[in-house]
């Protein structure tokens, strides 16, 4: 049976409420069906505008074999391309990020402008058209300050998601703020399981000791359901909205992303060892209401992301190969916030570089779990685990339309 047939025949054979069967964690064919199916056709986030504040700022990443570079243009645009040269095919920009302006190919020096025009080529026999080997273009969006880009020729719809995050990320002025701190983990274990710790809390009272003094495990708040009828919810909703602050819960109809305000422990107003704020300027000048708790945010498969009044972080997952993931960790504040003076580096980041650094060795244990051949799909816990469900279904169903040609997902 080929590949994608025995792929389709094990989505549609899969026990519904169990974990995917072992080959969907461990084996290289399918995961090449997820980055063909999945990386490659999805809209994947990848930085934030703050990140290039100057025409000639740029950002690299690899999206499995994709070499891209991210740069804003001399019209302020942010634009994406392959990292790619025309001539023969040189990787351009190598650092991870950087600012030029230019692009200038290191091996023969050829040169683009930040809009991926060809400008020089030394020494090329006429005729030789320029305009046929500019850097070739990855369809790029920004929303309330985060970039996305999608390598699929003919992307999947954007603007809804842009309409439905738009009204809960707009007070918190992302665009304007300062990456304070960035780190990247690579965790040994398949993308999906870095996924499916993430959609639950059932793991953290034992695990996270530093996080579960402020975030709270119920299900109800990493889930995604039980949130409307839970009344401590239903109150932090009401103080939100009359704080002008978008609450309530939001779930693409796809499931493939979800955003919701949630409050955090009893008297915590951020995610530090004290409970309070890590920095001294709210992250925002528009929102000053005290206890705002989380606003939390996941779209798959590349991002979630907690915007609370002081702060915020967010989470980039880009899978390395079938059994690595890397998970690239921002955390936000305040353009004008000054370390040292409003804020400890140490005291924000704390939290969550534990946190994630758990969460690494939990995957990892995992993956080396599921990879063992006696390993079969276990029940998840339906009161816990409900997001892990979601996650799974989602992957599968997207996986599967994919495959049996119901959703386009050409790549370029
Ligand atoms: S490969 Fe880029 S200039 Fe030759
Ligand atoms: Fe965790």
């Amino acid at each position: 049976m080929r590949l994608a047939e025995k792929t389709i025949a094990a989505l549609k054979g899969r026990r519904p409420g169990y974990t995917l069967p072992r080959e969907f964690y461990v084996d290289p064919d399918v995961h090449q069906l997820d980055l063909d199916h999945i990386f490659y056709s999805q809209w994947l986030f990848v930085g934030h505008d703050c990140e290039m504040p100057k025409p000639g700022d740029y950002i690299t990443l690899k999206v499995g074999d994709y070499p891209i570079i991210v740069v804003r243009d001399r019209q302020q645009n942010i634009r994406a391309f392959h990292n790619t040269c025309r001539h023969r095919g040189s990787r351009i920009c190598s650092a991870a990020k950087g600012s030029s302006v230019r692009l200038v190919c290191p091996y023969h020096n050829w040169s683009y402008d930040l809009d991926g025009r060809l400008l020089f080529a030394r020494d090329m026999a006429k005729p030789f058209d320029p305009k046929l080997l500019g850097l070739k273009p990855i369809a790029c969006e920004t929303a309330a300050g985060f970039v996305w880009i999608c390598l699929a020729a003919e992307p999947p719809d954007f603007e809804a998601f842009r309409a439905a995050m738009t009204p809960y990320y707009a007070p918190h002025e992302l665009g304007p703020a300062k990456v304070a701190f960035e780190s990247t983990i690579v965790e040994n274990g398949n993308w999906k399981l870095v996924w499916e710790n993430n959609r639950e809390c059932y793991h953290c009272t034992p695990n996270h000791p530093e996080l579960c003094r402020t975030f709270p495990e119920a299900a109800a708040i990493s889930g995604v359901t039980g949130a409307a009828e839970d009344p401590l919810i239903g109150e932090h909703w009401e103080r939100m909205e009359q704080a002008g602050l978008a609450s309530g819960f939001k779930i693409a109809d796809d499931g493939q992303y979800r955003m919701t305000r949630m409050p955090l422990l009893d008297g915590a107003t951020s995610y530090t060892m004290s409970g309070k704020d890590a920095v001294a300027r709210p992250l925002s000048a528009n929102v000053t209401t005290p206890a705002i708790g989380a606003l939390l945010t996941f779209h798959y498969p590349s991002l979630w992301s907690h915007v609370l009044g002081d702060h915020a972080v967010t989470f980039r997952v880009l899978p390395l190969g079938p059994k690595q993931t890397m998970v690239t960790t921002r955390w936000l504040v305040n353009a004008e916030a000054v370390e040292g003076v409003d804020y400890s580096l140490d005291d924000l980041t704390k939290v969550w570089t534990a946190t994630n650094d758990q969460d690494r060795r939990i995957v990892e244990e995992n993956a080396l779990g599921v990879a063992s051949p006696a390993f079969e799909p276990g029940p998840y816990n339906a009161k816990h685990e409900g997001g892990v469900i979601q996650f799974v279904d989602w992957y599968a169903a997207t996986l599967e339309n994919a495959l049996s040609g119901r959703a386009r997902t050409a790549v370029a």
